[in-house]
């Protein structure tokens, strides 16, 4: 990381929005701090990021995981239903090399066309998975479940907008939908194969992974 790499990223105004706690003033990237941290002290070689507005997230992670050394990927899926910022491949991959970074592979589908996919289905395992797409209780269990099996054992799950209900007009002020993923993460809660912690700054996320074999007693 060099050091102007948070002035690139925090001085584009569409890069301190959607709830990540970002601000400008004391060059501070909020909860992508811990994105990076988990990154950097997890080692992930491939991380999956569902959703992004303009690529807070898999900008972070890609450049965490540059940081590392270890040439380490994002698989970044995201269908452009918020506008046409992800249509054009072209752009997409310039978008990321202007914050020096290539290792990020956009695919522009749902996580329900990227599940049937071959690259899905012979794909590498994932450590660390970002559920950034759509926000209703359903759309998040399904990105979960879809990665489910290509999990590795300590993989860390991510849910951003995981902690309250919201409205959102993302997709245009006469389609408002409400953010119901709090839902889904209550029913992670009751798993006792599972560790959550809710990290409740900005539109907040949360952290999920599997409870060690020791932590269950056996
Ligand atoms: C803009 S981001 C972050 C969400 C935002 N905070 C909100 O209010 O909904 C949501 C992204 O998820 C993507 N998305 C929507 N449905 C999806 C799906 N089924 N699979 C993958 N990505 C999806 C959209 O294209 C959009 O870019």
């Amino acid at each position: 990381m060099d050091s102007d790499w948070l002035a690139r990223i925090l001085g584009h105004e569409e890069l301190r929005g959607m709830g990540h706690g970002q601000r400008l003033g004391d060059a501070n990237i909020g909860l992508g701090w811990l994105y990076y941290a988990l990154v950097r002290v997890e080692r992930p070689a491939h991380a999956v990021c569902i959703g992004s507005w303009r690529g807070f997230v898999p900008i972070i992670l890609a450049q965490a995981l540059r940081d590392n050394g270890e040439g380490g990927r994002v698989t970044f899926i995201d269908p452009s239903l918020a506008d046409d910022f992800w249509a054009d491949p072209e752009r997409t991959r310039a978008w990321f090399a202007s914050f020096g970074l290539d290792n990020v592979d956009h695919h522009r589908m749902t996580t329900q066309q990227y599940a049937e996919t071959v690259e899905h289905r012979n794909g590498t395992s994932v450590s660390m998975l970002f559920v950034d797409g759509f926000h209703s209780a359903e759309q998040a269990r399904f990105d979960h479940e879809a990665f489910a099996s290509r999990l590795t054992e300590d993989a860390v799950v991510l849910f951003h907008d995981s902690i309250r209900r919201k409205t959102s007009l993302i997709y245009g002020e006469d389609k408002p939908y409400v953010h119901t993923v709090h839902e889904y993460i209550d029913v992670l809660k009751q798993r006792s194969d599972l560790q959550v912690m809710d990290f409740a700054l900005d539109s907040g996320v949360t952290l999920v992974r599997r409870r060690a074999r020791a932590a269950q007693g056996g």
